[in-house]
């Protein structure tokens, strides 16, 4: 069995390189998933308030036979609570639905910063760090703007920045501003979800070189780069698939190669005016 190598965050916690993506999987559905992927070496798994599916995560971890404190679980906390002092209560609904006395990892899911409230959102994330109901605290979809002001005017930085990143939507001037500043980021989409991505004939090329799959030459791409990855998938097969990318390494040429790939300075979500 393949356990995913461990990265260490800014505040000395770990977190598994690849971890279990969970939208959009209902309670029941995830409940069965975390167990399957638990049984194939996952130790880490992704939900969102907003996913809806804590409790089937809370279920799931439950049954899946390996202690609380080998796993690894994030949740994040919409624009409901964004606003001072309202991810207390965030928090504490998180943790009830999951049935579990901390998280490892609390996010904010988005800026919003048309709201303008991310950095007194952050000001009680820090308050919850210090509680012990949360272990790191960190951002998603947060842009390196967005980011100084949480330097300039809070005093933790977050511990990992949850961003969308494949191939296609590299993100390369974000991903080397969170590098700069001590801060993981976390592929989301990192397969670039429903996109076309797969298909691309350099993955398939590329992938018979090493005997791996094209979905395989891409979180390889992740990992290799130092990225955190969290591919969706409730499918056994390719769960194990996913997890399967630590035994090759891609070479200077497939690199170049995946370049082409790239989207450009357009692909991708823009989080100054999308959110929830
Ligand atoms: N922070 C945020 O704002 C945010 C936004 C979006 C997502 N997320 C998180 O990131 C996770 C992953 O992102 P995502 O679900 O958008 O996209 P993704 O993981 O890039 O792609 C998921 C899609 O890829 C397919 N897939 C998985 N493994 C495969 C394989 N080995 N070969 C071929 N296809 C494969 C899945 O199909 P099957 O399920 O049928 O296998 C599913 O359709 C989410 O589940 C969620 O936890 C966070």
């Amino acid at each position: 069995m393949t356990l995913a190598p461990l990265i260490e965050l800014n505040d000395g916690f770990k977190i598994p390189q690849l971890g279990l993506g969970t939208w959009p999987l209902n309670d029941s559905e995830v409940a069965d998933a975390v167990v399957e992927a638990v049984s194939h070496g996952y130790r880490h798994v992704d939900t969102a308030k907003k996913y809806g599916n804590e409790k089937g995560v809370g279920n799931g971890i439950r049954a899946c036979g390996v202690a609380r404190e080998e796993l690894f679980i994030t949740t994040k906390l919409d624009g409901e609570f964004h606003g001072s002092g309202k991810a207390i209560a965030g928090l504490d609904g998180s943790l009830e639905r999951l049935g579990l006395e901390y998280v490892d990892l609390l996010l904010i899911h988005w800026p919003l910063p048309r709201r303008d409230e991310f950095v007194s959102t952050w000001k009680t994330f820090e308050e919850l760090q210090a509680s012990g109901k949360v272990r790191s605290i960190g951002v998603s979809n947060f842009k390196p703007a967005h980011l100084d002001r949480l330097f300039s005017e809070t005093s933790v930085v977050p511990a990992v920045n949850q961003i969308q990143v494949s191939p296609s939507i590299p993100r390369s001037v974000a991903r080397s501003f969170n590098e700069q500043h001590s801060i993981v980021t976390e592929s989301y989409s990192p397969l670039g979800a429903s996109s076309d991505l797969l298909n691309a004939p350099v993955l398939s090329s590329i992938g018979g070189k090493y005997g791996k799959t094209p979905g395989q030459v891409v979180l390889r791409w992740h990992v290799q780069q130092g990225l955190v990855a969290i591919p969706k998938t409730a499918n056994p097969q390719r769960m194990q698939e996913n997890l399967d990318v630590f035994d090759f390494e891609l070479d200077q040429d497939d690199l170049t190669k995946l370049q082409t790939l790239d989207g450009g300075p357009d692909a991708g979500v823009d989080s100054d005016v999308q959110g929830h």
